[in-house]
């Protein structure tokens, strides 16, 4: 039985990675970290206490910020892959929290890579780099492409990628750069603007709220279903040697083309709900993001499966089942909180 190690469990693709490591009988071991609050929603339905027999989901105490632990960590399970999704992964918020996203997500993939390093372990190394480091670069971005990062999220994500090689190339680690193009889910965090929309549109659908703001309607993404691109981490820790990888649909739409889709598929006017908030204007912005992944079709045999259409079906669905229920807590007289967040 393989065993893998999944920083970032908790997250969208965290848990999407995890259903899909199980089914195939890995032994999972995730990162997750201590809160005040329950942070395991996305996994709960995986997790069975470690007291019963055949579990083979375990999850650890850690942080991304603190070296020795990982270390102690990755010494005592031994993973044959890891797969490192954990991050401050949001881009408007990297804005607000530049050191602490450069410390995270760009010094927190280091980390690893010593811990890796200095055990000495045998393992394979997958790193969630991002399209965001494409930046300001023209489209369409492939593994050729030269960053042009507008972020600190970004930039953090280009030193993650750039001490990925180094170590590759310096100590020889299976260490592979997943660039992965935007993908969302019913799981995508809500203040992440397709899921924002989503949650939004079917609110002002049952009435629970009349408006709803956004930043930049023009800026232009790729967007693909996370369930399909876990499966491109795993097919690229499957490999003989490891590579850089663009994962992409090969497509891209406005934020104002989803927001008018997501409406209209509610059969309402977006006009009439959303306005724009520059509140939520990134102070340096990336107009145009869309993705070249042949390589990775050539190599790994890896393409997406679910559409464009069928991902926002998807989305509206699962919302659409929790304005109904936040609905029903509503009419029975208890308080909801659909108010704006600051993202
Ligand atoms: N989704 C995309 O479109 C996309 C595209 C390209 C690259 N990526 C990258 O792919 C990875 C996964 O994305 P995602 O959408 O699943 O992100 P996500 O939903 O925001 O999940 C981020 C995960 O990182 C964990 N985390 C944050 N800070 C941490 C810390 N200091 N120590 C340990 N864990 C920490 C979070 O834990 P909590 O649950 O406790 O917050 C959560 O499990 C991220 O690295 C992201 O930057 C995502």
């Amino acid at each position: 039985m393989k065993k893998a190690f999944v920083t970032g469990i908790t997250g969208q693709d965290g848990s999407y990675l995890a259903e899909f490591l199980l089914h195939k009988e890995y032994e999972v071991h995730g990162l997750i970290r201590r809160s005040s609050t329950f942070n395991t929603e996305r996994i709960d339905h995986l997790y069975h206490d470690f007291h019963t027999p055949d579990t083979k989901l375990f999850l650890h105490y850690g942080d991304l910020s603190v070296s020795g632990q990982l270390m102690d960590l990755l010494h005592s399970i031994q993973p044959d892959e890891i797969y490192h999704l954990g991050a401050q992964s949001h881009v408007r918020v990297s804005f607000d929290m530049p050191e602490y996203t450069g410390d995270v997500t760009g010094l927190g993939t280091l980390r690893i890579l010593e811990a890796i390093r200095k055990t000495g372990i045998k393992t394979k190394f997958y790193q969630a780099s991002s399209s965001e480091m494409f930046g300001a670069a023209s489209p369409p971005q492939s593994e050729n492409t030269t960053f042009q990062p507008r972020s600190p999220y970004a930039a953090a994500k280009v030193y993650a990628y750039y001490i990925v090689q180094n170590y590759r190339d310096a100590y020889g680690l299976f260490a592979t750069n997943g660039i992965l193009f935007n993908h969302e889910s019913p799981r995508r965090g809500e203040t992440f603007v397709t899921r924002k929309i989503t949650r939004a549109a079917t609110q002002i659908k049952l009435g629970l709220k009349n408006k709803l703001f956004l930043g930049n309607l023009d800026a232009k993404r790729d967007w693909g279903f996370a369930g399909d691109f876990v499966e491109a981490m795993w097919l690229m820790l499957q490999q003989d040697k490891p590579d850089d990888f663009v994962i992409a649909t090969g497509e891209t739409h406005s934020v104002r083309e989803f927001t008018e889709k997501v409406f209209s598929k509610l059969n309402l006017d977006y006009n009439k709900y959303v306005s724009v908030d520059p509140r939520y204007f990134r102070p340096t912005e990336v107009d145009i993001l869309l993705g070249d992944a042949s390589k990775a079709k050539k190599a790994l045999g890896w393409k997406p499966k679910v559409t464009f259409d069928a991902l926002i079906d998807m989305m509206i669905a699962t919302d659409m089942e929790l304005a109904k229920k936040e609905k029903t807590l509503l009419d029975a007289g208890f308080s909801c909180n659909n108010s704006e967040r600051l993202t």
